[in-house]
């Protein structure tokens, strides 16, 4: 297939106020793009706008859950660069902290699904008759997490495995009108949503260290995703795995998975760390169950 160019295409961005959204659209803009910023933290926003020169971006202040305000946006962006070529639905929220399926409380469950699924749905509905007038593209943020156990993030696990669901459907729908849709894998980043995951929480930062192996747990700078997504637009590509370590466990998923699943089922350690946790959401004793954790992760991580 021919490079699509990005040259002068207009991409619209959910999520563009930071982490991989923020870094993802300084590299399209690098490549000629025009960008629309969406996200809800205006002014965050709008310095982006700022650095990339009003020229060539727009900052559009749109929360991805509402149907409404995304119509207006894509009207808006239309009326601005005369043209929507490609969509990036990339916002999302996770869990500040894991929880387990007993105990997360009943809302946030469900807000998560509501943004980073019916979000996702919303976003590119309102966009997809541009996409399909210009031949464009539709790139969704998943995660590794849409394949791996998501176990302590359940709605999240759930929300990444129904998008990619639902963009693997869409790519064969657009072909007939030439357009494409892809999906971004990415595995750990470090962003302000896998803080507590990455040293920011003491809990949530050993059950990643005792659940995925050290090469997976690894995490990678928001960066090295977007220069992977750009490359990934320019081919049109159905799926964008970053870092490549994870590529062999996606496309093994259905003999990893069963093994992975029983592996973590019998995990003493984690077992014991899922105990803590639940000990730690009913009483809201949260030190309680980091004292608990700790020698028991240590005595794992020596073992
Ligand atoms: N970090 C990782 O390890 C990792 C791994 C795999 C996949 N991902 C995925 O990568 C994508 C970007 O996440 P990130 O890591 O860059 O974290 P991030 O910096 O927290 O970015 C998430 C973005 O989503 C926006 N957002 C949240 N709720 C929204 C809503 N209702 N309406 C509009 N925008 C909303 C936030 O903007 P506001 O602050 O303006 O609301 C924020 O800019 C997400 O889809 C995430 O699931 C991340």
């Amino acid at each position: 297939m021919a490079k699509y160019s990005l040259s002068n295409k207009t991409v619209f961005i959910t999520g563009a106020a930071g982490g991989i959204g923020a870094a993802s659209a300084r590299a399209l803009h690098a490549r000629g793009a025009n960008l629309v910023l969406t996200g809800r933290n205006a002014s965050s926003l709008d310095d982006l706008a700022r650095e990339l020169g009003e020229k060539r971006s727009l900052s559009l202040p749109v929360d991805v859950t509402d149907r409404a305000a995304l119509q207006n946006a894509v009207a808006h962006t239309v009326d601005r660069f005369g043209t929507l070529d490609i969509v990036f639905a990339n916002a999302a929220i996770g869990p500040d902290l894991p929880a387990t399926i007993a105990t997360i409380d009943p809302e946030l469950f469900e807000r998560i699904i509501e943004v980073n699924l019916l979000g996702v749905w919303r976003t590119v509905r309102a966009a997809l008759p541009q996409i399909i007038a210009n031949r464009g593209h539709v790139l969704v943020t998943s995660s590794t997490y849409a394949y791996i156990n998501g176990a302590v993030n359940a709605p999240y696990a759930a929300s990444k495995a129904a998008i990619e669901q639902f963009a693997r459907a869409l790519r064969i729908e657009l072909a007939m009108h030439g357009a494409t849709a892809g999906v971004l894998y990415p595995g750990w980043v470090r962003t302000q949503m896998s803080r507590p995951a990455l040293g920011g929480h003491e809990l949530t930062t050993r059950m990643r260290e005792v659940a995925f192996p050290s090469p997976l747990a690894t995490a990678i700078s928001p960066q090295v995703v977007a220069r992977r997504a750009v490359q990934g637009i320019e081919r049109r590509a159905p799926r964008i795995t970053v870092p490549r370590r994870w590529q062999p466990v996606g496309i093994l998923r259905g003999i990893v998975n069963p093994l992975s699943d029983r592996l973590l089922s019998r995990h003493a350690k984690l077992q014991l760390l899922l105990l803590a946790l639940e000990d730690a959401a009913r009483t809201g004793a949260t030190r309680h169950a980091q004292t608990i954790a700790k020698p028991v992760a240590s005595k794992t991580v020596s073992s």
